[in-house]
């Protein structure tokens, strides 16, 4: 997620295997935990159950010790945009919206997925809605990717799904290429212009994330040096996936869950 643009590393059909691999354990570990989203629990306990999860699958969670992130998934409460941090004092309360950020590394290959949970039964329609369209601003990203297309054809069809809510697209995160680095290039603005940025090629693995905000767009870190929040205090919500351009130009999404886990 950083502003530096990394190296694009275009990966062989056997590394996309390879990230599929630890996608699919991602993936299985949301909904592992999905099963403990309930109110009262700690999203310390809801860390817990995912590092015990990936740690008994042989797998190790990639945020853990990330340039000193303290956790195992990042849990993104309400107004927390992103890289919210575990912790025991925070107990979900009915009608909040957690987003939980998993990342898994299996033989040296990242796979990165979120989603955002609706807790308990009160919660209002602006916070449906805002679920909601986080969800399909993520699909139609997905849906805007082919090879010998551009990275912007991404973001440009984001912000029309948002825009269709009323809704504002976070610019200060991007999504990001992601392989043996957890955030290599090229990075996948939320938003931008069809036909601009770098063109999409076979072989290109990376997240797509978009954060979405009822309010205006803009974001704050708090002194803790991770939480990102709104600016105006009004929700967010996101959902991600780690998605493949596989080397017959398929588009997959790689952090998509089997029946067999
Ligand atoms: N999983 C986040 C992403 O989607 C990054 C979390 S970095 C951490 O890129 F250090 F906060 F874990
Ligand atoms: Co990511
Ligand atoms: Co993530």
């Amino acid at each position: 997620m950083s502003k530096r643009q990394q190296p694009i590393c275009l990966k062989s059909d056997s590394e996309i295997a390879a990230i599929r691999t630890s996608g699919r354990l991602a993936a299985a570990t949301l909904r592992k935990v999905a099963e403990h989203v309930q109110v009262g629990v700690s999203t310390l306990t809801l860390n817990n159950i995912c590092h015990q999860f990936i740690i008994d699958h042989g797998a190790i969670p990639a945020p853990l010790n990330y340039r000193g992130f303290p956790k195992s998934i990042c849990t993104s409460v309400n107004d927390v945009i992103c890289h919210g941090i575990p912790n025991a004092e925070q107990k979900l309360q009915t009608g909040d919206i957690i987003n939980i950020d998993v990342t898994t590394i299996v033989n040296g290959y990242h796979g990165d997925c979120s989603q955002t949970f609706i807790v308990g039964s009160s919660a209002t329609s602006e916070a449906r809605r805002v679920v909601q369209c986080a969800y399909d601003c993520l699909y139609r990203g997905i849906g805007a990717v082919c090879a010998g297309g551009h990275v912007g054809d991404i973001g440009a069809a984001i912000v029309d799904c948002a825009d269709g809510y009323g809704f504002s697209v976070v610019r200060e995160f991007v999504g990001h290429g992601i392989g043996r680095d957890f955030h290599e290039g090229p990075q996948i603005p939320h938003f931008g212009k069809i036909g601009k940025g770098v063109e999409l090629q076979k072989g290109m693995v990376f997240t797509i994330e978009p954060m979405i905000n009822v309010g205006t767009w803009q974001s704050k870190i708090l002194e803790d040096k991770w939480t990102a929040v709104t600016r105006d205090g009004n929700l967010s919500a996101q959902f991600e996936h780690t998605i493949a351009i596989a080397n017959d130009g398929r588009v997959e999404i790689l952090t998509e869950g089997t029946n067999a886990q």
